[in-house]
Parts: structure tokens; sequence; C-alpha cells
């Protein structure tokens, strides 16, 4: 194969590589509804027993659920919760509890 053609192709895949699945908040709120039992409408749990999740960053919620799913992070309900879910799920569940005010110190 001709160097500078794959060269050339081999940075486009590079660049075109998204670093991960953008969430989208819109999505994620109707993906939320299951949700909401335990961890509030809009992540603001009502109890101490369920975390909240509203405010809270993205990238975190977005390890979390992958840690529960792959059972790296064991909770016998979150590991159910997020058996199912996709990448694609996750991030959009990540961006919008990440988009809800919650987890914020008053200043
Ligand atoms: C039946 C109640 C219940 C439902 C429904 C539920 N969760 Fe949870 N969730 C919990 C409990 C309990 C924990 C705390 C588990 C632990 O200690 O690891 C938790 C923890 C979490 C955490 C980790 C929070 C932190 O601060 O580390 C995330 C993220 C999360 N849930 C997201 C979700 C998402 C997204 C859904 C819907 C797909 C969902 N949960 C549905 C009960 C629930």
């Amino acid at each position: 194969m001709n160097t500078r053609i794959f060269l050339a192709t081999a940075i486009l895949a590079l660049v075109a590589l998204p670093a991960a699945a953008a969430g989208n908040a819109a999505a994620g709120k109707a993906k939320s509804t299951v949700c909401a039992s335990c961890h509030g409408a809009d992540g603001n749990s009502p109890t101490p027993a369920f975390p909240k999740l509203a405010g809270q960053n993205d990238d975190y919620l977005e390890h979390a659920l992958k840690a529960y799913r792959d059972k790296s992070r064991v909770n016998a309900i979150m590991n159910g919760q997020a058996a199912n879910l996709s990448d694609q799920d996750i991030a959009d569940l990540a961006a919008y509890f990440a988009s809800q005010s919650g987890l914020k110190y008053k200043r």
C-alpha cells in the first residue's frame, strides 16, 4: 500500500475517533423515569438512602454506572439497574443528571 495514503488514512481515523459517546440530556431525561423512584425525578433523592445525582459531575456518573454494569462496583440494586444500559444510555443519563442542580455547595 502506498505509505502516504496509509498514513493519511491512519491520521484521519485517529482524528475521527471520539473520546467518548457524547451524552444528550434530553434523551437522558426520557431514560431516567425508571431511576426517579429512588433518586428523585431530577436526581435530588428525597431520602438519604439513595444518593443525590443532580449536579454530580458527568464523568463521575458515567464511571459509576459503568462500574455497576461491569460489577467492579458491587451493589445489588444498582448492578441490576445498570446491567442493560448501553454506553449511549449511560452517557445520556450522566448528561441529564449532571445538568440538574443539586450537589453544589451553597456560597
Ligand atoms: C430501587 C432504587 C434505585 C433505582 C431504581 C436506581 N437506583 Fe441508583 N442507586 C440506588 C442505591 C441504593 C445506590 C447506592 C448504592 C451504593 O452504595 O453503591 C445508588 C447509586 C447510584 C449511583 C452512584 C452515586 C454515587 O454517588 O456514587 C448512580 C450514578 C446511580 N445510582 C444512578 C442510577 C440511574 C441512572 C438509575 C436509573 C437507570 C438508577 N440509579 C436507579 C438505588 C436505585
